[in-house]
């Protein structure tokens, strides 16, 4: 964004809110530039820019579909050409359509494994490139508990977070030998616009930590993972309140 920038640069898929806007902004505290993806809505991507520059880091906001292969490529060579680099990549867009298997219908199927994990291979492949001429650069897949022991109403959801999981060791044995950390999260439930109409309480009750888990839970363990853990790579780290134990 700016000349002779020497931030390091974060983007985060999904970052105008929820868990992806909590990844952003605490990425921001730890000195870097971040570049947000959103699907949709403007006003809260230009809001978490905001949030970020308030911090003292650029940023910037890039408006593109994650399941769509050419816009994706386009945007990963504009963030490119403005920061020069990316350092760490958070795939964390995702979506739920659930349904029962007998219900479910083909564009729920689709677009569930469209943007939950095709859109992690489309966002990474040009990402990689890039982090392997670097030779150095952390990636954070935002898999689920649902991808590791099943949710049913889930299974389009749950194949994709558990796509999520087998993509994340996959590429880390790959990547290593660059320099290159994958790793992943599996969030438990977690407040957001995802999680607004679930009955709380009897959630609550299924989970040893007795509350729901906030975005900035899952933000410091990306973080911790992208940053700090500098020996961790091709693991799944559960933040679910003791959810699965
Ligand atoms: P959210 O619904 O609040 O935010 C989702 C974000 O993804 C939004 O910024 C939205 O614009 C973006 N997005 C959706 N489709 C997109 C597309 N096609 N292209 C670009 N961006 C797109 O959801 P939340 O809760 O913040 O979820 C973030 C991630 O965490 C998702 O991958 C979700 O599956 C995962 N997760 C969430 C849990 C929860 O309890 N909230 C639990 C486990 C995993």
């Amino acid at each position: 964004m700016t000349d002779n920038n020497t931030a390091k640069v974060a983007l985060v898929t999904g970052g105008s809110r929820g868990i992806g806007k909590a990844c952003a902004l605490e990425f921001a505290k730890a000195g870097y530039d971040v570049v947000i993806n959103y699907a949709g809505n403007d006003e809260a991507a230009n809001k978490t820019v905001s949030e970020i520059k308030d911090l003292g880091q650029n940023a910037t906001a890039k408006k593109f579909d994650v399941s769509n292969k050419e816009a994706a490529e386009a945007a990963i060579a504009e963030i490119v050409a403005e920061f020069g680099r990316i350092d760490v990549l958070v795939n964390n867009a995702g979506i739920t359509r659930d349904n029962l298997f007998m219900r479910m219908k083909d564009e729920e199927w689709l677009a569930v494994i469209n943007t939950n994990l095709n859109s992690a291979y489309f966002v990474t492949h040009p990402v990689s490139k890039i982090m392997i001429k670097q030779r150095s650069g952390a990636i954070v897949n935002m898999a689920s508990v649902s991808g590791i022991y099943g949710n049913a109403g889930q299974a389009n959801y749950s194949a994709a977070k558990a796509g999520m999981v087998g993509f994340t060791k996959a590429l880390a044995k790959e990547l290593a030998s660059r320099n290159i950390r994958v790793n992943a999260v599996a969030p438990g439930f977690i407040q957001t616009d995802m999680t607004k109409d679930l009955p709380v309480d009897k959630i609550v009750e299924r989970i040893p930590l007795k509350t729901l888990g906030q975005p900035e839970d899952i933000a410091k363990t990306v973080k911790f993972l992208a940053c700090d853990a500098t020996y961790i790579t091709g693991q799944v780290i559960g933040v679910d309140g003791g959810l699965v134990i």
